[in-house]
């Protein structure tokens, strides 16, 4: 727990983007063995946006983060740093943070990408948060994104229905009187779990080759059903863990905003914290999994419908691959 009267992070402006493209469940019966019935009742998921051709992961933070600046009327010069949480970026190397660093001009910003899966865009958030409380840094821009498409494999019709691409952005900035902002987080990994959702090839254990091509070892693989108990245990266990040390009842919560995987696991975390269906954020509808996409665009998209206002106390919280996962409580801000 933070001592009171310390600066802390807020979050001042948000910005999102997602690809035009639409894949919806009729389009995924036409591909593979599914149903719009059984996509939709296993996972919530209706349709999901994919990027185009040629579109890249830095090509979607740029536009979110764009929005950003617009929004917040910010000068590129500004900026201090940028973190990007994201498991497909541009290239290996250089990090996607550079390429959206050059995009934006922002020629005093320095850079790096974080790799944490669906949990990347929370991780992400506590470090640009403890930057900011050091009072070395005072704007920061974190962006969650992902184009999870170019690493489906659409002949695995277990997995590939269940994700989508796009970027949803924050900026942080000081509150130099901590009444606002990031005020306390928990975060955790457990590397034992990281048989149950990888890539296999493409890195030093498993260098590209035409084998590995051959095996479709690029692509995204999961045991489904280990993940999703799981994710509902030590999602909801670290929920409720940030909200009792803070004195947080279930009617306190304004917004809980979990990562969205599955419908089914959101409403499970969601009943065990004691949440009505209007305290909880729920996209997947619409976006699918969108990995470190998630939990920004559904900020942006509880900014946009006037879901949050400056004092709402919000939960977010996130569990993916490693495995990783945390919550953090935040102090909503006046958000541009
Ligand atoms: O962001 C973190 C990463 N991911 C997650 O958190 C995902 C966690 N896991 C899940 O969301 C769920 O486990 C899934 C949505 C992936 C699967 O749902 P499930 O209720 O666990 O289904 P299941 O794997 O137990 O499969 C049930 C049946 C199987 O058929 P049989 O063996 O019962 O005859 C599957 O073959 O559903 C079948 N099935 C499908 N049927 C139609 C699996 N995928 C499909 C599909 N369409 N797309």
């Amino acid at each position: 727990m933070p001592s009171k009267n310390r600066r802390t992070a807020r979050i001042s402006a948000v910005g999102s983007y997602l690809p035009e493209k639409i894949l919806t469940n009729a389009d995924l019966e036409q591909m593979m063995e599914t149903s719009d019935e059984w996509i939709r009742s296993r996972t919530g998921i209706i349709e999901r946006h994919i990027v185009a051709e040629g579109e890249t992961s830095s090509d979607m933070a740029t536009r979110a983060a764009q929005q950003i600046m617009a929004n917040r009327d910010l000068d590129p010069d500004e900026i201090d740093c940028i973190i990007v949480a994201t498991v497909t970026p541009d290239m290996l190397f250089p990090a996607t943070a550079c390429l959206v660093q050059r995009n934006l001009g922002a020629g005093r910003a320095w850079g790096f990408d974080l790799m944490a899966a669906c949990s990347g865009f929370l991780y992400a958030l506590d470090i640009g948060a403890r930057m900011v409380e050091s009072g070395r840094y005072k704007y920061i821009l974190i962006i969650g994104v992902d184009a999870m498409s170019t690493i489906m494999d659409y002949e695995d019709r277990t997995t590939s229905i269940l994700f989508g691409d796009g970027a949803g952005a924050v900026l942080l900035e000081p509150c130099e009187d901590g009444s606002e902002g990031i005020i306390d987080s928990v975060m955790r990994s457990d590397g034992s779990g990281g048989q149950y959702l990888y890539m296999k090839a493409g890195g030093s254990l498993h260098p590209a080759s035409a084998e590995t091509v051959a095996n479709r070892e690029h692509f995204l693989r999961q045991d489904g059903r280990v993940v999703y108990k799981q994710a509902i245990k030590w999602m909801a266990d670290v929920s409720s863990e940030v909200a009792k040390r803070n004195g947080l009842s279930g009617q306190d919560i304004k917004l809980f905003i979990p990562h969205q995987a599955n419908k089914r696991i959101v409403d499970a975390c969601a009943k065990r914290m004691g949440l009505t269906e209007e305290q909880v954020l729920v996209n997947i509808d619409r976006y699918g999994n969108t990995t470190a996409a998630t939990i920004p665009l559904g900020m942006a998209d509880a900014v946009r419908d006037g879901r949050l206002a400056q004092g709402d106390k919000v939960i977010i919280a996130a569990f993916g691959a490693g495995f990783t996962w945390g919550a953090m409580y935040i102090k909503w801000s006046q958000v541009h």
